[in-house]
């Protein structure tokens, strides 16, 4: 018979979605745990530019971060509902409580961290992300200090400098199937 710490458990562990800063590798990783499961791998930015038609530098230009946002928590809660599913969130996205909500309820949430200076390297001369224009350096570092425990609502959180995407693919998915055995 399944009990109800087990049917809990099962609700919970539908999807496994990927949270943390820009830049931290959310993409990379969600797309090696989506090919190891066989599960669809969806990027909520993408869902946001498919559902607006714009892109997210068009979004945030011609309707400001407040839109953004609002289309940001209608396509989580939606994604959130989903099964077999590995989400690659916003950075941002954790912000708003009812997002952090709609994911735990939704599956196992990772956090994703690397150092400012991984950050800096891989986002310096991104021209998508509206947050990080001008001086890269203290844009990260800024938004960084006042995200800093904006994660730690996460399942489980991974510190990805100096690991390969395939490494830490394989860390979440243990952690992954200890959590589903629960
Ligand atoms: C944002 C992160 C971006 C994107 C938007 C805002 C943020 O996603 O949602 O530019 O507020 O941190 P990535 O984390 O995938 O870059």
């Amino acid at each position: 018979m399944t009990t109800c710490k087990k049917a809990v458990t099962e609700v919970a562990a539908r999807n496994i979605i990927l949270v943390g800063f820009m830049g931290t590798g959310k993409s990379a990783v969600g797309k090696e745990l989506a090919e190891t499961y066989g599960w669809n791998f969806i990027d909520s930015d993408t869902e946001i530019e498919r559902t607006e038609g714009r892109t997210i530098p068009e979004i945030f230009a011609e309707k400001g971060e407040a839109y953004f946002r609002l289309c940001e928590e209608m396509v989580l809660r939606k994604l959130t509902t989903g099964n077999r599913q590995v989400i690659s969130t916003g950075g941002g996205s954790v912000l708003l409580e009812a997002n952090r909500e709609a994911m735990l309820e939704g599956g196992f949430v990772v956090e994703l961290q690397a150092s400012v200076e991984t950050i800096v390297s891989r986002v310096a001369r991104d021209r998508n992300r509206p947050l990080l224009q001008g001086d890269p350096v203290e844009r990260v570092n800024t938004l960084m200090e006042a995200r800093k425990n904006a994660y730690r609502f996460a399942h489980y959180a991974i510190d990805t400098d100096l690991m390969r995407v395939v490494d830490i693919a394989a860390a979440v998915r243990k952690e992954y199937e200890r959590f589903s055995a629960e």
